[in-house]
């Protein structure tokens, strides 16, 4: 019988040092793009996708994406007593009663595998999803994890979100060199973590969407330390493809690297340019501001 993905892991005990003042008090993943919060961006791209179990590997200082799942009572009531259906829409629309949430500490940063590998015991033996909220993919239609549950579907093979990045960048991201594609899909012959410009396979980067088949824990149980003396998942994930083929696959769509200040201010204003309630004031505002020559 097919398999389906139901289940989602967001890897969020990073201590998000890169936005410091910011992040001192604040998850990273509670900053917002616009009106929402990095965090729902990846909710919603799961939901959208027919998930319903939302696993947050958490760590200190990360109570805010709990109480942000959480309901907020008094916030409710408040808003029903003064009539403000629209923004009590807004605040019960982040978490549909359908969706369960489970939270579990990471102890220790021991890396992205490690993280992946704490989600053991609530995702048990079934093929998950793994989504970085830091990277924020926009398609304008359906989500770029629903494009990849598509592929699942059809393929039960655990599969990778990639795209083609400078070749200057290749040492922040994990690199694979592929066999001959299939539309948009194709298979993983190698997959390296970090590697430099010099040594990289290719310029073809694993971004943070993943489908995983739960092969992968007994892989990642005695993954041991990799670059930058972290447990990485991209080295599970290579030893996993010594028994299962593993895809590639190029997504439909863009992808914001919102760990990153530069890729969180290009999303901001892109996805401003998108939201119904702002984009013609804001495109004005940016016209205005080309001629003046400000920028
Ligand atoms: C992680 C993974 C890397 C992947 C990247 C995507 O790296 O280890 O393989 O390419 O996410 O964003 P990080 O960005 O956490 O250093």
């Amino acid at each position: 019988m097919n398999k389906k993905v139901t289940k989602a892991v967001f890897p969020v005990a990073g201590l998000g040092t890169r936005f410091l003042p910011a992040t001192k008090a604040v998850a990273k993943e509670m900053l917002p793009i616009v009106d929402k919060p990095l965090m729902q961006y990846a909710v919603e791209e799961a939901m959208a996708a027919g998930i319903d179990t939302m696993i947050f590997i958490t760590g200190r200082s990360k109570n805010a994406i709990m109480d942000h799942y959480d309901k907020a009572y008094e916030m409710e009531v408040e808003l029903e007593a003064r009539g403000k259906d629209e923004l009590l829409k807004v605040l019960r629309s982040i978490l549909p009663s359908h969706i369960s949430c489970v939270f579990i500490r990471q102890p220790e940063a021991l890396g992205l595998g490690h993280a992946v590998y704490c989600a053991r015991p609530v995702v048990g033996d079934e093929p998950f999803a793994v989504i970085l909220p830091d990277d924020l993919v926009e398609d304008g239609t359906r989500g770029c994890m629903a494009q990849m549950t598509a592929l699942y579907a059809e393929k039960q093979c655990s599969i990778l979100a990639v795209e083609r990045v400078d070749p200057s960048q290749t040492g922040s991201y994990g690199i694979v060199k592929t066999g001959e594609a299939t539309g948009s899909y194709s298979p993983i012959d190698l997959i390296v973590e970090k590697p430099k410009p010099e040594v990289a396979p290719s310029n073809l980067a694993v971004i943070g969407r993943y489908i995983l088949n739960p092969a992968i824990f007994d892989k990642l149980k005695h993954t041991g330390r990799g670059a930058g003396g972290e447990i990485q998942l991209t080295d599970g994930i290579a030893d996993l493809m010594k028994d299962e083929q593993v895809l590639a696959f190029e997504f439909e769509g863009t992808r914001y690297d919102c760990g990153a200040k530069l890729g969180f201010l290009v999303a901001n204003v892109e996805l401003g340019l998108l939201h119904p309630g702002l984009k013609d004031e804001f495109a004005a505002y940016l016209k205005a501001l080309a001629v003046s020559g400000k920028i």
